[in-house]
């Protein structure tokens, strides 16, 4: 059996009148790709942010790896493996994209930028190892001929995915993404989780939110739908399809 790395208990966050998310539990194990669908306004992304420590829970617990984390910092969840892609300082768009990876590694960031940058002696040992891990992860994402190109040059997609491979950088133990296909054409947004997925077998967890039905349930092994700040349904993806509960929730019925 799979470790039960995020577990959320009866999480509520209300603004004023508004119960964005309502009693919520879910549990995310380690491995695989998760994805969380609802209708927009359905409290996905307030959930996310509760999760991350941006909003404190009114309601609820949330643990992690079976520590509560509903009082921690955000950076105190990011220090524990729990980490959002798309949060991550943003890209640096006249630096490589080998480079903005490299920022995204742990220990990398914020006042080490200079040393990072400008004085590279005293650290080659460790660049050199955290040059090939960045690499390989471009290389499952198909960016690696794109490497030493400014990261200002890519498409909205390949940008996309370089996001993805720079949360991959932090060495999370579960990755959150809002979104990740928004915005792009279907075939990158397939290429995009078909990279996700490549991740997934090297061990990494993804917690997905996703609009593109269509391509979410082709990558993700478990399903939760959400509405009106709650869980309606949840189950594979072939089960999710045939639940009455997921046709009223789309359709309004
Ligand atoms: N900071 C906030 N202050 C007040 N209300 C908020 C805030 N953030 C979200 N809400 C409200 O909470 C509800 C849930 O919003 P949320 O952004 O979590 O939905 P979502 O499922 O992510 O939607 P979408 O699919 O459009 O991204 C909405 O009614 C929204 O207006
Ligand atoms: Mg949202």
């Amino acid at each position: 059996m799979q470790e039960t790395l995020l577990k959320i208990r009866e999480v509520s966050k209300h603004f004023g009148g508004v119960y964005a998310v309502s009693g919520v539990s879910l549990n995310i194990k380690g491995g695989g790709i998760w994805g969380l669908v609802g209708p927009n306004g359905s409290g996905k992304t307030t959930l996310f942010n509760t999760i991350l420590g941006l909003h404190r829970p009114d309601e609820g617990d949330i643990y992690f790896n079976g520590k509560c984390i509903n009082r921690l910092a955000p950076h105190q969840i990011y220090g524990l493996g729990l980490v959002n892609a798309f949060q991550i300082p943003r890209l640096f768009s006249r630096l490589s994209v080998l480079d903005n990876m490299l920022l995204a590694a742990r220990g990398h960031q914020g006042d080490t930028l200079l040393n990072s940058l400008f004085l590279r002696k005293g650290w080659q040992e460790q660049e050199v190892e955290l040059a090939g891990k960045a690499m390989e992860i471009l290389e499952t994402l198909e960016l690696v001929h794109l490497a030493l190109s400014p990261a200002g040059e890519l498409s909205g997609g390949q940008r996309k995915l370089l996001e993805v491979g720079r949360g991959v950088m932090s060495s999370p133990t579960l990755l959150l993404l809002d979104e990740p296909a928004a915005g792009i054409n279907p075939n990158l947004g397939k290429k995009i989780f078909q990279g996700i997925e490549d991740l997934s077998q090297e061990g990494l967890s993804f917690f997905i939110i996703e609009h593109r039905l269509e391509i979410l349930f082709d990558f993700a092994h478990w399903v939760y739908v959400m509405d009106k700040g709650k869980i309606v349904v949840e189950g594979k993806p072939e089960e999710v399809l045939e639940d009455p509960a997921f046709f009223e929730v789309y359709l309004g019925v």
